[in-house]
């Protein structure tokens, strides 16, 4: 029995919900749609109310009067989180120390009277699928970072949930498990194929694993689209900025160029009612890695080399001079200039965004 095949997935949808906590609004009217069978991440800051909408998905906060949750075709809304058939990781894991890797992975399935031997078969199906077998009977304690987040997991999908929520469930891990693990959980959210909410405030963690992602702020949707959408046509500048790293131009625009401190960049495409033939003030964004070093006499911008960080796989430099602000552009490899060399700048017209 595959996990997720008992339970065909479904779609969730959230209707003008809102959340008051105690006279102070943290998240303004949300509309939101979530596919059946899609990882929906929402990201956003510390604070944004990623996990106030998680839990209202949940069933663990109810959204203020006229705010509606369906899952299919039903209103959950009135339902508490143990009629709702979701499934659960928290940052923390919340897993129970007292309990055996087995004894956590079957809890639901005990309090859900599910007969013995069926639970034995369920828990060995998850074990077997999360890699624990050899951990069995361990008790929480003597297992890593990376075995304690599987136990989690296992034990939310135990119960054949309609829906799965996962919030920052790697968080609370060190940098090189988190990549090792988030690819992992990557993989098996696609294998499970259940509708999925994922909360992270990790980019990269956002990028991997999202169908679509949900850009947040202050309480409120900023945008919402797949990783490419988000990262190359962001809708403003805060997802920008959230969203990687950014470079800003700012100058004059007059015949399709826009002039700044060190050169002329051609302008993107305008729509024809926008005319830039006059002497404005504009500006234009782009990504470290869409520009590269260039002859100076040729190149859009000149500027000067202000230090560069070797990053591994790429060095990121920071150039002054070219614009307002220094600029970042990242080159693939290691490459030592020193501090005070001229440089030349170019960069890749398609890559060039304009925002609101
Ligand atoms: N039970 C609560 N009572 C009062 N304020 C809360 C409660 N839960 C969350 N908040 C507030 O709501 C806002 C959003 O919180 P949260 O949803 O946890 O954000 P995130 O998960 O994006 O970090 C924060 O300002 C937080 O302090
Ligand atoms: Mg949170």
């Amino acid at each position: 029995m595959n996990p997720a095949s008992a339970t065909a997935s479904i779609p969730i949808t959230l209707t003008q919900c809102a959340k008051t906590f105690r006279g102070t609004r943290v998240l303004e009217p949300l509309d939101l749609r979530i596919d059946a069978g899609e990882t929906l991440v929402l990201l956003g800051p510390s604070g944004c109310g990623k996990t106030t909408t998680l839990r209202m998905i949940a069933g663990l906060e109810t959204p203020d009067a006229g705010g509606r949750i369906a899952f299919g075709d039903d209103d959950v809304t009135a339902l508490p989180i143990e009629k709702r058939q979701v499934g659960m990781v928290f940052q923390s894991y919340a897993l129970f120390p007292n309990l055996s890797v087995r004894g956590n992975i079957g809890y639901g399935l005990k309090i859900r009277r599910m007969p013995a031997a069926a639970a034995r078969q369920r828990v060995d199906e998850l074990l077997g699928m999360m890699r624990l077998t050899a951990h069995a009977d361990k008790p929480i304690d003597q297992l890593s970072g990376g075995q304690r987040q599987r136990v989690a997991l296992a034990r939310a999908l135990a119960v054949q949930p309609r829906v799965l929520l996962l919030d920052e469930p790697l968080t609370a891990l060190d940098a090189r498990l988190r990549d090792t693990l988030r690819s992992e959980m990557n993989t098996l959210l696609r294998e499970l194929g259940i509708t999925t909410v994922y909360v992270t405030h990790d980019q990269a963690e956002a990028m991997e694993l999202g169908d679509r992602i949900v850009v947040m702020s202050a309480g409120r949707i900023e945008q919402i689209g797949s990783p490419r959408d988000i990262y190359y046509r962001p809708a403003n500048r805060s997802v920008a900025q959230f969203v990687g790293t950014i470079n800003r131009l700012a100058g004059e625009a007059r015949d399709g160029m826009l002039t700044t401190r060190g050169g002329a960049v051609p302008l993107p495409s305008m729509p024809p009612h926008t005319s830039l033939h006059t002497h404005q003030p504009h500006e234009i964004f782009f990504r470290p890695e869409d520009a590269w070093l260039a002859d100076p006499a040729t190149a859009h911008l000149r500027g000067c080399i202000e230090s560069s960080a070797f990053l591994g796989e790429r060095t990121r430099l920071t150039i002054g001079g070219a614009a307002p602000d220094p600029l970042l552009i990242d080159v693939a490899g290691r490459v030592e200039l020193a501090r005070g060399t001229p440089v030349g700048i170019s960069i890749s017209q398609d890559a060039l965004i304009a925002l609101s």
